[in-house]
């Protein structure tokens, strides 16, 4: 990227090569997360995938979503909740929240989709797509699995949802204003690609002026035009993933968690994110130590990641401990 931006300085870079970074990350993703490319959109935050998804449900559809589920998530079907019903009374759609354990079970006959996060953002609990899909099955639901807190660090299977969306920015070390979104055979004709602008086009340099519109027969059709220098980022942040096996990650980043969590004296989980309720002091003095942390749901939240080691848990820990012992 920074190569690319000095570039960019001398107007030495052009939309073709960009596009040909696009082109690549689309791929290179789609292999890290098992569909191929043609099921692949590119675009900028979560938010405007899933205020895609939200858009093109019917007038009617009930959405079943996770309490406590990170708002871009949830935000896009609720704002589809308050608008008015073309011919009853009631929103255009109806959103139900359920408790992260009851998703399974909480699905019926007028559920049309069920949004649900991998990893929970909060707390890193995680949640099997391949139990959701089962119970989305028997009543006829898609399934909409946001992996930004899981894909980088948890092996993910994009096929077992209709439609995943990702912000690369956190678990893929992307720069952030990318994101993903796949889509399975049922989704692409399901979801209206509300968004489309000239990137949606069949051929996007056939694609730039209307009135005649041509849109892409592959997932590209939902694509947002992308942010130009961070693409290059995208491709080297996905070569470098791909060479690593997620399984390699995943141990280096649960041994760290659960060197944490020994260390707090809390049981050892299968998590890489730990949320610990502690006051908003305890994350000031994290600060003041020089380590990165997040205030998130009334406490602070660790998640430790490929540029950690056992010397920054133990900088936690030694910051951290006298807050737990507080209780
Ligand atoms: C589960 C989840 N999805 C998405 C995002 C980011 O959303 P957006 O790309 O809309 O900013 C976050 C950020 O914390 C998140 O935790």
């Amino acid at each position: 990227m920074a190569r690319d931006a000095r570039r960019w300085t001398t107007g030495d870079v052009s939309p073709v090569g960009y596009h040909e970074h696009v082109e690549r990350a689309r791929a290179l993703y789609g292999r890290l997360v098992g569909v191929p490319a043609d099921r692949v959109a590119t675009g900028s935050q979560t938010s405007v995938f899933t205020g895609m998804v939200a858009a093109g449900l019917p007038d009617g559809a009930e959405v079943v979503v996770v309490e406590g589920d990170f708002s871009s998530l949830v935000y896009p079907f609720l704002v589809q909740a308050e608008r008015p019903h073309p011919t009853r009374e009631g929103g255009r759609i109806t959103v139900r929240s359920v408790p992260r354990q009851e998703l399974c079970t909480s699905l019926r006959e007028e559920t049309a989709a069920v949004v649900y996060s991998h990893s929970q953002s909060a707390c890193g609990s995680l949640t099997a797509p391949d139990a959701v899909r089962r119970a989305a099955e028997a009543v006829g639901a898609l399934t909409v699995c946001d992996v930004t807190q899981s894909a980088g660090w948890q092996a993910v299977d994009a096929s077992l949802a209709d439609v995943t969306v990702c912000s690369a920015y956190k678990w893929l070390c992307h720069p952030r204003g990318v994101a993903y979104m796949t889509v399975s055979e049922r989704a692409m004709d399901a979801l209206v690609p509300v968004n489309a602008g000239w990137y949606a086009g069949e051929v996007v340099w056939d694609s730039m002026y209307g009135p005649a519109m041509q849109l892409s027969s592959r997932a590209s059709r939902f694509d947002v035009s992308p942010g130009w220098p961070l693409w290059p980022g995208a491709v080297a942040a996905l070569e470098d993933f791909l060479q690593v096996p997620t399984g390699a990650v995943n141990a280096h980043d649960v041994a760290l968690t659960n060197r944490l969590r020994a260390g707090l004296g809390l049981a050892p989980s299968d998590s890489a994110i730990v949320s610990l309720p502690m006051p908003p002091e305890a994350a000031q003095a994290a600060e003041r130590a020089g380590l990165t942390l997040s205030q998130r749901a009334g406490g602070v939240r660790l998640s430790f990641h490929v540029w950690n080691t056992e010397q920054d848990v133990d900088r936690a820990l030694e910051v951290l401990a006298p807050f737990a012992q507080r209780g």
